[in-house]
């Protein structure tokens, strides 16, 4: 893709693709440079994409990487006919690409009050904003746990999951000793597999505690993210709300925290 003469607004920059990796039909994931003097915090979100007849075409997209990363990760749906997947899923190492400067979002520590145990519980893309975080050795200094879990349609959606959980003992920050504070879940609702099952129906059932032996949910010691589909978001939050968890915010943390996946 060539780059045209455009001018950008001063909230966007080109920057270039440096990796690509196609997980799937629908799903790939890609690495740009960072723009400098951006600053932003591990678990936001930013807006991303590409010149079309000269006019920008954005979406919102999780940084997957860490805040500390000299390089910005992202993860990505392709849908066919999607004005901006359709074209974003054919970049390539050198092209640039539309970055956002202006990093928002509630998926943030921050915005949690402490607690021994954090839940990031995602389906889909959602968990980009995940593999930030759980690369953040801040997280690992706020919570003592961490709980990731992923829920798919499908096994092979799971991987790029997997291939993060199996590459966190080569991070150069938390490598020493992130894969021991981790547990993580990974469950299919449209195919068989070692987990079945949605995480509202997991959690419920309380599958999920008894299959990786930890103590039930509790407002008191715990603290949760959730990001996926607005149903699973709207289900999940009906669940731990009956338990006494507390939507937290910028302006309030308190002991949860959403924020929809990214959806074409
Ligand atoms: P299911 O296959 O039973 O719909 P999608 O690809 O549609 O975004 O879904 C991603 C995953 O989220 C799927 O495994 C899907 O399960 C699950 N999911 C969809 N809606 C909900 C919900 N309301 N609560 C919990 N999980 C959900």
């Amino acid at each position: 893709m060539e780059p045209e003469a455009v001018n950008l607004p001063k909230t966007l920059t080109l920057e270039k693709v440096q990796d690509v990796q196609h997980w799937t039909e629908t799903l790939f994931s890609f690495r740009t440079t960072r723009p400098s003097a951006f600053r932003f915090r591990s678990g936001e979100f930013i807006m991303l994409g590409l010149l079309k007849n000269g006019k920008p075409l954005l979406r919102a997209y999780s940084v997957a990487s860490p805040h500390w990363d000299d390089g910005l990760n992202f993860y990505s749906i392709k849908v066919q006919d999607g004005p901006l997947t359709s074209l974003l899923q054919h970049i390539k190492p050198t092209d640039e690409i539309l970055i956002g400067k202006k990093p928002t979002g509630t998926l943030v520590i921050d915005n949690l009050i402490p607690a021994k145990r954090l839940f990031l519980l995602s389906t889909g893309t959602g968990i980009a904003p995940f593999a930030s975080l759980i690369r953040d050795p801040d997280t690992y200094d706020k919570f003592d746990r961490i709980i990731l879990t992923h829920t798919c349609r499908n096994a092979k959606e799971l991987r790029y999951g997997e291939h993060l959980l199996d590459t966190l003992d080569q991070d150069p920050l938390v490598g020493e000793f992130a894969r021991d504070r981790i547990k993580y879940f990974a469950s299919c609702t449209r195919e068989d597999y070692v987990n079945s099952g949605r995480i509202t129906t997991l959690m419920e059932s309380k599958e999920l505690f008894e299959k990786l032996s930890i103590e039930d949910l509790n407002s008191e010691t715990d603290a949760i993210m959730i990001c996926g589909s607005m149903g699973m978001i709207d289900d999940v939050r009906k669940i731990i709300e009956n338990v006494g968890f507390v939507e937290g915010s910028n302006a309030t943390p308190a002991s949860y925290v959403i924020e929809k996946a990214f959806a074409e």
